[in-house]
């Protein structure tokens, strides 16, 4: 087969802002991605930036990056960056987003799109503007990447469940189980703009929409901080490992929110998001239920899906248990033979492969910033209905379609 990917294929080089957790993985997937598919431009791993000279030097090592920067102005400013890739906590999401796009760069930010719809929305506004220029702009929302899920959206999109009626997703996680775990900025409002709800939440909604192909249209939920002080931290913090210190300080955002909502044809969907439930590591699990049958999958086993065809013979239907590492299967050409299986670092070198696709071809990635902004108006709503004590609250319309 034609190589694409070849050292003749024209650079893409790529800056990116940070390097902790989803640094790494990002890392990982443009490390990793022009080696699997066949790509019509060449990821270059061209410098990323921190504030801290000595650690992002030797993350710049450990990570395959060719140089490293101190300040991510200086990482937009350079020639040899095409794409900003942003891993920072979404304080810093919009100025780094909006400040690349009007230098000419193509972007890709990190999930939630922003601390506030009103960020979001000067966020979505900067890459239309920067679209009519060439630059393009995406969300890492990159469970949509899980080819088990891609495939479910194949599935539903074919028509094979029919019309919609359930959509019920839960997003359950652990690490707050402990009352000492430090106050690190994943608990601070001005940092992370919400608790659950943003780093959990707004999986699920990108994920139910993207799943469903169609958006909330109003919520009704409950939010509860059961832990409300914590220890502070010391130093510098690691978002889900840091140690605390003896002085305690106030928690800022939600421990869990847990809310309904009315898809557009008139689904019914209902989410729940946690960091308290124990026992449950990484646990996004999901069931959509239609005319013609039913899907289901769980993230911690994130190669299967199960699929019910309610239009066989009741004697012997039922939910079957679909290994997605078939050649056919999204993703699934680039990687192993079938049954071979993948895990959650692949998101992260599909993403890349999708948005590389997209600036090549000119043609816009998916999830845009707007739907992003919509994403944000969803959790903006479930705030504002937890606050009412559940009343309805009607999601503001985004023009842009979820796609
Ligand atoms: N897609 C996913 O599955 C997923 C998973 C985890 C986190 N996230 C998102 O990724 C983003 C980062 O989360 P994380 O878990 O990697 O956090 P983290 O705490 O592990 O890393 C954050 C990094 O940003 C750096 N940083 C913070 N402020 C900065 C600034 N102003 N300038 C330069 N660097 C700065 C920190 O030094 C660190 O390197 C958040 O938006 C989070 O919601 C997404």
């Amino acid at each position: 087969m034609e190589q694409r990917d070849s050292p003749t294929a024209p650079a893409l080089g790529v800056g990116m802002v940070g390097y902790a957790f989803m640094g790494a993985a990002h890392s990982q997937g443009w490390r990793t991605v022009g080696h699997v598919f066949d790509l019509p431009l060449r990821p270059v791993l061209a410098a990323i930036a921190g504030r801290d000279a000595h650690a992002v030097r030797a993350a710049a090592d450990k990570h395959g990056w060719a140089s490293a920067e101190t300040d991510w102005r200086a990482l937009i400013a350079r020639d040899d960056v095409q794409l900003v890739d942003i891993c920072t906590p979404g304080d810093s999401h919009a100025e780094i987003a909006i400040a690349a796009l009007e230098a000419g760069k193509h972007v890709l930010c990190e999930k939630p799109l922003a601390n506030s719809v009103a960020e979001a929305e000067a966020m979505a506004a900067a890459a239309e503007a920067a679209r009519s220029r060439g630059q393009l702009a995406m969300v890492g929302f990159n469970y949509r990447r899980v080819p088990a899920l891609t495939y479910a959206r194949r599935l539903i999109a074919e028509g094979r469940l029919g019309t919609l009626r359930h959509v019920r997703v839960s997003y359950l996680q652990d690490w707050l189980v402990d009352p000492d775990f430090p106050l690190t900025w994943r608990l601070q409002r001005e940092h992370a703009g919400s608790g659950a709800l943003g780093d959990l939440g707004a999986h699920i909604v990108d994920l139910a929409q993207y799943l469903a192909g169609e958006v909330l249209v109003g919520v009704s939920a409950q939010m509860e901080t059961f832990v409300r002080e914590r220890p502070r931290l010391d130093g510098a913090s690691l978002g889900l490992t840091a140690s605390g210190g003896t002085q305690r300080g106030p928690v800022t955002v939600d421990d869990a929110a847990v809310f309904t909502g009315r898809l557009a044809s008139g689904a019914l969907a209902t989410f729940e998001a946690t960091r308290m439930a124990s026992g449950r590591k990484n646990a996004l699990r999901l069931e959509i239920n239609g005319e013609f049958g039913s899907l289901a999958f769980d993230l911690e086993r994130l190669n299967e899906l199960s699929f019910h065809d309610h239009r066989e013979p009741a004697a012997t239907a039922g939910f079957r248990r679909i290994v997605v590492t078939e050649a056919e299967h999204p993703y699934l050409e680039g990687w192993w033979p079938p049954g071979h299986v993948l895990g959650y670092e692949h998101t992260f070198a599909h993403q890349a492969r999708d948005l590389v696709e997209a600036i090549a071809s000119g043609t816009d990635p998916m999830p845009s910033f707007a739907d992003g902004l919509q994403v944000q108006r969803v959790l903006a709503a479930v705030e504002e209905s937890a606050q009412k004590n559940a009343v309805y609250t009607p999601v503001q319309a985004v023009e842009a379609e979820v796609r």
